[in-house]
Order: structure tokens, then sequence, then C-alpha cells
């Protein structure tokens, strides 16, 4: 089974994200797969509407790790759950980058969100500099060292130079990455940076490779069908 989620990050409003829900609950998906939808906040409760009955998860992009309390702009995970929400991504990179997230604050959001009943997808992977200073294991155990093994928690690997820049990682370099991973926490892996109809395929295939978390290619239905036929 692989899990393909599609993260559309600040974008798609309620009316549209609704829109799309409802075309893709009557799309066909193929079999072996399952499949993720990650909209705004704003877009969570329709999405969730148009998915009722279906097999199709929707999640959060971010959830805080108090259940409530005067954290101003913040979500909390019974609020996520109270709406219908599956689950939440934790740590992107993106939040990493712009607002504030440490792997402390990433550990302590995704411990809160398993503990009240969401699937968790903990996002990690090195910046281009990173790697080049030869220190993308280091990174990598450290990100990973705040997260906890649980039946509900997928971790994904998005190497920072990969993401929304059209460079996907080789099939090998995250082939390799996904297998020190998996050596660390025993939770199914997936890749995420410029996955496309294109690459997923072979990227899907490698064993390690447990899914995708994708962002651009994700917001056309077309594509997102494309990659998860890929998956199966
Ligand atoms: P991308 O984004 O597919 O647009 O590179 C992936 C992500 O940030 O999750």
């Amino acid at each position: 089974m692989s899990l393909i989620a599609g993260n559309w990050k600040m974008y798609k409003g309620a009316a549209e994200a609704g829109e799309f829900c409802r075309a893709l609950r009557d799309a066909e998906l193929p079999i072996g797969v399952d499949v993720v939808v990650c909209p705004p906040f704003t877009a969570l409760a329709d999405a969730v509407q148009a998915l009722a009955g279906t097999e199709i998860g929707v999640f959060a992009q971010n959830c805080h790790w108090e259940p409530e309390g005067a954290f101003t702009g913040e979500v909390s995970a019974p609020m996520l759950r109270e709406l219908g929400v599956y689950g939440a991504i934790v740590g992107h990179s993106e939040r990493r980058q712009w607002s504030g997230e440490t792997d402390e604050t990433v550990g302590r959001r995704a411990a809160a969100a398993l503990a009240a009943g969401l699937h968790v997808i903990a996002c990690v992977g090195e910046t281009e500099a990173e790697r080049e200073a030869g220190d993308t294991e280091a990174v990598l155990r450290r990100q990973l060292a705040v997260l906890d093994p649980d039946e509900g928690l997928v971790v994904a690997y998005e190497p920072v130079w990969a993401i929304g820049t059209g460079k996907t990682a080789t099939p090998a370099i995250a082939e390799d990455a996904h297998e020190l991973i998996k050596s660390l926490l025993d939770v199914p892996v997936l890749y995420g940076g410029s996955v496309k109809p294109e690459n997923a395929a072979e990227l899907l295939a490698q064993p390690a490779i447990d899914g995708a978390l994708v962002g651009g290619a994700s917001l056309d239905l077309g594509s997102f069908l494309a990659i998860c036929q890929a998956g199966s």
C-alpha cells in the first residue's frame, strides 16, 4: 500500500477546495493507494464534507501541541478532530524557514496530534548547503530524534533543495535517505520535492519509498490522479 498526499500549501479557498474534492470523490482511484489531501485551514470543513463516506483522508498542514490556550493564529488537534480531519502535517520546511518551527516544536506538535488521535506526516530534510557540507545524515538524525514511532506516524523526506524548485532527488539519492530514516525510525517514509506525473513511477518503485508528499503537482486534479496511479 502506498500513500499519496497532496499538500496544497496556501492554495485553494473553501469553494475551490470543495469543488476539487467532489471531483476527486467521483474520480476512479487506483487500488492499493491511500489518498490524502491537505488543504488550508479555511477549506478543511468543505473538504471533509465533500469526501465524507470515502476512503480519502483530509489532513491539516499544521497542528498546535496544546488543546487550547493563548496561541494566536494556531489551531489545536481537538479542534481538527471536531471538524472530522484525519491527520496533520507537521514540520514542513516552509514552516521551519518562515514560521520559526524548530525540531523541538515539531516534536511537540507530532506527539500532541498523535495523542489526540490524529495521523501525522512529519517532514524532515536537509538544505542544499547541508547536503554539500556532507551533513545530510546528521541533520536527518537530529530532526528524527524528536519523533517516537507510532502507528499513526509517517515521515516525509523532503530535501529542501528539491521543494518547489523543479529539482528532484534522483531515485538513488532518495532511496539512500529513506533507508537511513527507516533504520532510525520504523515508520513508512514518503518522498517529497517536485514529484510530478513524469517522475513519480520511478521514485515510487524504490523499495524504501512508501509514497509521496506532493506540492505543486497536487493542485491539478489530472496530475494528482496520475501520481496516484503511479503509486499503485
Ligand atoms: P513540491 O512541494 O512538490 O511543490 O516541490 C512538496 C512539498 O513541499 O510538500
